[in-house]
């Protein structure tokens, strides 16, 4: 593990830790995608800052100290690179067939196909979310939420280049293919989507970025850690350093709705304005609308885990391509074949729970890893509207609930997990989902707030600024 595997050397054109410059064929590769790189962020990247200085971390090294540093840059001054964590000496695949052979440095032949699909499904996420999220910056509730939005754009994108990365190194003309591709598909365009759903849908104002960031970034931890523990190290090194940037993301979405929640609830106190119509008059978000943002997002991001029974998440972890959340720490035999797990499955108008075989539920277990996730967020926002002395909760919606993937998507269920008809779906999907009108209110309140220290009038300011600085530092220079 020499110390020069951390260090980055800026004066690259690439920043990287993965020695570049020592491979010409790779380096000259990734110096011809860097133009297109940069030509669509400048297409499909942030709206209307990108001559402005923002106040952003980035990767100076990749060790605890080194990996956050913050400066003042102009996004396309952004320096992009390759960073990856430190080697385990001697690492080991430690879960399915090939358990206990040395983790492999190149690609098996027999899993170039697999480990290409979930490469680029990960990867394609990147610029997804990027571009959904590009005109969100005119109407920032603060200039503290503006630069957070900017960080997440621009680690997004850095987050495209590890996966370039691993293609252009890793899967020959096949993923130089694929890597310009990520650069072709766009969210939401019906000729050429993202690849996955969830990164269709459009993030039109900040609520929706925040619970994207709260439910959607946080389905891209639980991927990235079931592939930080794959058996193809400079995968599992890749993604071990991308879920050091994720953490930030979800906490930009964790405390925007805490936030929100907190505002919602000065104003119902202040003003003893209890029903939704009083909040909305006094241009706050009133909880039921929350409720039903917060049904939308996570049901939509439950898809992404996919369908319950899935052969394909079996062959990744007997391969050894893709583990469990946390796989090094479960105490078991890591080779499943013989254990099994509990599904919520539908059972014509019923929903039961089933033991099925543990190796076809692994998507399931994953999804099951990450609702618990969910629910800590969503357990801290109650706090804060108990602390406020009012009697409402927020709730995740069953996981049945609005899926457009897997057994559920055959049924009409209600957040309490009650199989419902088609006419009672018909008649209460206005209180169960956001409504146009929820949508038309919402963006009603999306007016630019750039005054340091301001915020708009829906959303309560953070207890802290960012990396020591106050909350009213003026964290973009708009002039
Ligand atoms: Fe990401
Ligand atoms: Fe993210």
């Amino acid at each position: 593990m020499a110390e020069s595997a951390a260090k980055i050397d800026y004066a690259e054109r690439i920043p990287n830790n993965v020695s570049l410059a020592e491979n010409r064929r790779l380096l000259r590769a990734l110096e011809e995608w860097q133009p297109r790189f940069l030509r669509w962020w400048g297409d499909m990247g942030p709206e209307g800052y990108q001559a402005k200085e923002a106040y952003l971390r980035t990767a100076v090294s990749v060790d605890a100290q080194g990996w956050a540093h913050f400066d003042w840059v102009k996004m396309p001054d952004y320096r992009w690179g390759i960073f990856v964590a430190e080697p385990e000496p001697d690492r080991r695949i430690h879960f399915g067939a090939h358990k206990g052979s040395p983790a492999w440095q190149d690609v098996p032949g027999e899993y170039r196909g697999t480990l290409r699909r979930l490469i680029v499904t990960q990867g394609d996420t990147e610029p997804a979310s990027v571009e959904q999220q590009r005109h969100l910056g005119r109407t920032c509730p603060s200039l503290y939420d503006l630069r957070n939005l900017f960080q997440v754009n621009v680690e997004e994108g850095r987050h495209l280049w590890a996966m370039v990365y691993l293609l252009h190194a890793h899967f020959g003309r096949d993923g130089r293919e694929e890597a310009e591709a990520l650069l072709q598909r766009r969210s939401g365009d019906p000729d050429r989507p993202r690849i996955l759903g969830a990164f269709n849908e459009r993030t039109p104002d900040w609520l929706s970025f925040y619970m994207f960031t709260y439910f959607t970034d946080r389905d891209g931890k639980y991927q990235l850690c079931a592939l930080a523990e794959s058996g193809f190290d400079p995968l599992a090194r890749t993604c071990r350093f991308m879920l050091t940037e994720e953490a930030h993301h979800m906490f930009v979405g964790e405390t925007g709705i805490g936030r929100i929640v907190q505002r919602t609830c000065d104003l119902m106190r202040e003003h003893r304005a209890d029903d939704p119509g009083d909040v909305r008059r006094l241009g706050g978000i009133d909880l039921p609308m929350l409720q039903r943002y917060l049904n939308f997002h996570y049901s939509v991001s439950l898809d992404l885990f996919g369908s319950e029974i899935s052969t394909n998440a079996a062959n990744s972890y007997t391969g050894g391509l893709k583990g469990r959340f946390e796989e090094g720490k479960k105490a078991d035999d890591h080779l499943l074949t013989d254990a099994s797990y509990p599904v919520t499955e539908l059972d014509g108008g019923r929903i039961v729970t089933r033991e099925e075989p543990a190796l076809t539920s692994l998507n399931e277990r994953l999804r099951d890893d990450y609702i618990m996730d969910c629910q800590r967020g969503v357990d801290r926002w109650n706090a804060i509207i108990r602390k406020a002395g009012l009697d409402v909760e927020l709730r995740l919606p069953h996981r049945g609930f609005h899926r457009a993937i897997g057994m559920f998507s055959e049924a009409r269920v209600s957040p309490e997990g009650r199989v419902v008809s088609q006419a009672e779906w018909d008649a209460k999907k206005g209180a169960w989902l956001p409504t146009e009108a929820d949508a038309a209110y919402v963006g009603s309140l999306m007016k630019p707030v750039i005054a340091p220290g301001t915020f708009a009038n829906w959303i309560a300011a953070p207890a802290r600024g960012i990396n020591g600085k106050p909350v009213d530092f003026q964290y973009v220079r708009l002039d």
